[in-house]
């Protein structure tokens, strides 16, 4: 496995590279969602990219970026264990050269959900993400529905700039009790780790209910919240039924697919969590 840690390795590196490449960018501490998209990845492409760059646009002022987890040798294993060619780690000075003054705004998608409490946020993401897809010129890249407006965000703007790439989705993937993987998990205490399962709880009962008949967006998000509110540990920043596509809020009878997400605060970690629900 070559570890690229600037430009110039890895455009000397992807220029040998067999077949199809598919990219798969994290911000490292790996987990098994990570993994899954790394899986996805190597049964389409002949050549797997895997990107670790934790980046700083896409943190608030008063958000983790400085303490977000980060263990390079282990990720650097497991990446190599899940057949991976290439990892680039690049440093803050290789993505934002001095004078870096081009951002992304994707402005149809991020004024509501993560994009309302976290403003900037996904100007960050955007921008990040076609800088790493300009450096290394994938066939396609994979990411995870766990992120859902990320995904939305993503797929929208590689449309929109008209990148010849196939943006691919893959399903969150959870541990054994639930909870979705995440690499902020490591923050929780026992006991608010132990609330947390209210998250998935909460959404697969919407889910089941929604399966049952029931179609009224608000009767839907008040399930979700209903489970997590008996959490005393669990502070609800949302939870929101949305159109799918345009990510706009429901009322009413839902008729479309629909993404139900939540954001939810354990002390300062904050989790994410998603299900769409397709009548
Ligand atoms: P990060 O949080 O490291 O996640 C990297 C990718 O893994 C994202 O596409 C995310 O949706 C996916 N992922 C995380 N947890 C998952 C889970 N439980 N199941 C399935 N997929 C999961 O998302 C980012 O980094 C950054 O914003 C990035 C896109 C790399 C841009 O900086």
């Amino acid at each position: 496995m070559i570890v690229a840690r600037t430009l110039a390795a890895l455009r000397d590196a992807r220029r040998d590279a067999r077949g199809p490449v598919g990219l798969v960018p994290t911000m490292g501490y790996l987990h098994q969602g990570h993994l899954s998209l790394v899986h996805a990845a190597k049964a389409e492409c002949e050549s797997v990219y895997a990107s670790i760059f934790v980046n700083p646009t896409q943190f608030g002022p008063h958000e983790d970026f400085a303490k977000y987890p980060r263990d390079e040798a282990r990720d650097l294993e497991m990446l190599e264990s899940a057949g991976v060619s290439l990892v680039f780690i690049p440093s803050v000075e290789e993505m934002y050269p001095a004078g870096d003054a081009t951002r992304i705004s994707v402005d149809a998608l991020t004024g509501v959900l993560e994009g309302a409490r976290r403003p900037g946020h996904f100007v960050g993401v955007a921008t990040v993400v076609a800088k790493l897809l300009n450096a290394v010129q994938p066939d396609r890249s994979y990411f995870g529905q766990k992120d859902a407006q990320q995904l939305a965000v993503i797929r929208r703007m590689v449309r929109d700039l008209l990148l010849p790439i196939e943006v691919v989705g893959c399903p969150i993937i959870r541990d054994d009790d639930g909870l979705a993987c995440s690499s902020r998990n490591v923050y929780l205490a026992p006991e608010q780790r132990q609330a947390a399962l209210s998250l998935s709880r909460g959404l697969r009962a919407a889910e089941h209910a929604f399966a049952a008949g029931l179609r009224d967006a608000e009767a839907l998000r008040t399930i979700v919240r209903t489970q997590i509110l008996a959490e005393p540990l669990a502070a609800i920043d949302y939870v929101s039924l949305a159109d799918a596509d345009s990510l706009a809020e429901l009322e009413g009878s839902v008729q479309g697919p629909a993404l139900l997400s939540l954001v939810v605060g354990f002390g300062p970690t904050h989790l994410l969590d998603n299900v769409t629900l397709v009548p």
